[in-house]
């Protein structure tokens, strides 16, 4: 990598960084609820090489891009006005700068093993690498959780998507061999900064056998067209018809009367949001006392809820999960936004090469193109590489 920088942009990098893409284990469509996810980072990475400029020019170039340089201003960036993959990019300076931090020009060079558009979070690794980059490079006084609300808030209102903050707080701030349980209420702590809670639960399959395999179905996944802002405006609507903050107020106990009071398009939705809450809960007590296989059955029961109640599943996803439990695996959900985009399967080590057969068979059985299938591990966030 600092070979290209030097031949793209003609001087030395700084330095090397990485941001992860990540797999939701269970708690979906529940961080724009302010409620609990359960992530883990992915081995695969979006890798930044890096050097701050004397003047304010953004230099960009992605391996994956158009062997372009996109050259922009720092200081006049404007949302909207980029429209390419460097808007990702583009937004995290522009949301540091409004955040108040001296974020001046760089040259930055990309090169990501994150598969793009398959539920990975492929953008949130992407802005956290230039998130953590600029903390180095200008010296900013940010932890990682503040990187990654930073990211959000790029991503919202500079790249116009209303993500919730599960995939940029996995990228920025997940630990090796752990889940992180996070919960995405916002707290403030003696009136200062609002801040997130979380703890790093072990998540170490590999020690009982266990095969954590990531299915990418190949269908793509595109959070910018407005399926899943109707999706969070729907959750929303439905806190406000009920006088809650937000939807994570909403318990199993309440819910039976909140559906009475919600038109029927919003009460399947406030049940999965509530009842995947409580799967989150579950899930970390399993991990907490290291049984691992009994996430499966959790992990199905949380797809049957996004298929039926939050409706965000297709015939795809749909069919990865049914061929994989069938072939062996403990258990089997989609995983991120939806409409598309990857599975992942809780598998007994000795089931691994039946389930992926099984799946891959059940595609093409169907005229669907071949799955990607890859067997996950639980891999560090943001860090400088060298
Ligand atoms: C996308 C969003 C996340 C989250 C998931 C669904 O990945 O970026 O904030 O809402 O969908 O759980």
């Amino acid at each position: 990598m600092r070979d290209e920088f030097e031949r793209i942009f003609g001087a030395t990098p700084t330095g090397v960084w990485s941001a992860p893409g990540r797999v939701n284990l269970i708690g979906e469509h529940t961080d724009y609820n302010e409620g609990f996810v359960l992530p883990i980072a992915l081995p695969q990475a979006v890798k930044v090489a890096a050097r701050a400029r004397d003047d304010d020019r953004l230099r960009l170039y992605s391996v994956q891009g158009d062997d372009v340089v996109t050259d922009l201003s720092a200081a006049q960036l404007v949302p909207g006005a980029v429209t390419s993959w460097a808007a990702y990019p583009a937004s995290v300076v522009w949301a540091l700068r409004e955040a108040g931090h001296r974020a001046g020009g760089a040259d930055l060079y990309f090169d990501s093993d994150v598969p793009g558009g398959a539920g990975l979070s492929s953008s949130a690794a992407l802005e956290c690498a230039v998130a953590i980059a600029y903390r180095d490079l200008y010296r900013l006084d940010l932890t990682s959780d503040e990187l990654a609300l930073i990211a959000q808030r790029a991503e919202n209102d500079f790249a116009g998507v209303p993500c919730g903050v599960m995939d940029q707080m996995a990228s920025a701030s997940c630990v090796a061999g752990a889940a992180l349980f996070l919960d995405t209420r916002p707290r403030s702590v003696d009136g200062g900064a609002p801040v997130l809670t979380h703890r790093h639960v072990p998540f170490r399959p590999d020690e009982q056998g266990l095969v954590l395999l990531v299915i990418d179905t190949r269908v793509k996944h595109d959070l910018g067209d407005g399926a899943y802002a109707a999706l969070r405006a729907g959750c929303e609507r439905a806190a406000e018809l009920l006088g809650l903050a937000a939807l994570r107020d909403l318990d199993a106990a309440r819910l039976p009367a909140a559906l009475d009071r919600l038109p029927a398009e919003l009460g399947p939705m406030v049940r999965h949001v509530v009842s995947e809450n409580e799967r989150v809960e579950r899930a970390v007590a399993l991990l907490d006392k290291g049984d691992f296989a009994a996430l499966g059955p959790i992990l199905t029961a949380g797809h049957a809820s996004l298929r039926d109640d939050f409706r965000v599943s297709c015939a795809e996803t749909d069919l990865a999960v049914d061929a994989a439990v069938a072939a062996g695996a403990l258990g089997a959900r989609m995983t991120g936004g939806g409409f598309g985009g990857s599975v992942i399967a809780l598998v007994p080590r000795e089931s691994e090469a039946a389930v992926e057969a099984a799946v891959e068979a059940a595609f093409l059985a169907a005229g669907h193109l071949a799955p990607r299938v890859f067997a996950a591990t639980a891999a560090a966030g943001a860090h400088r590489e060298s």
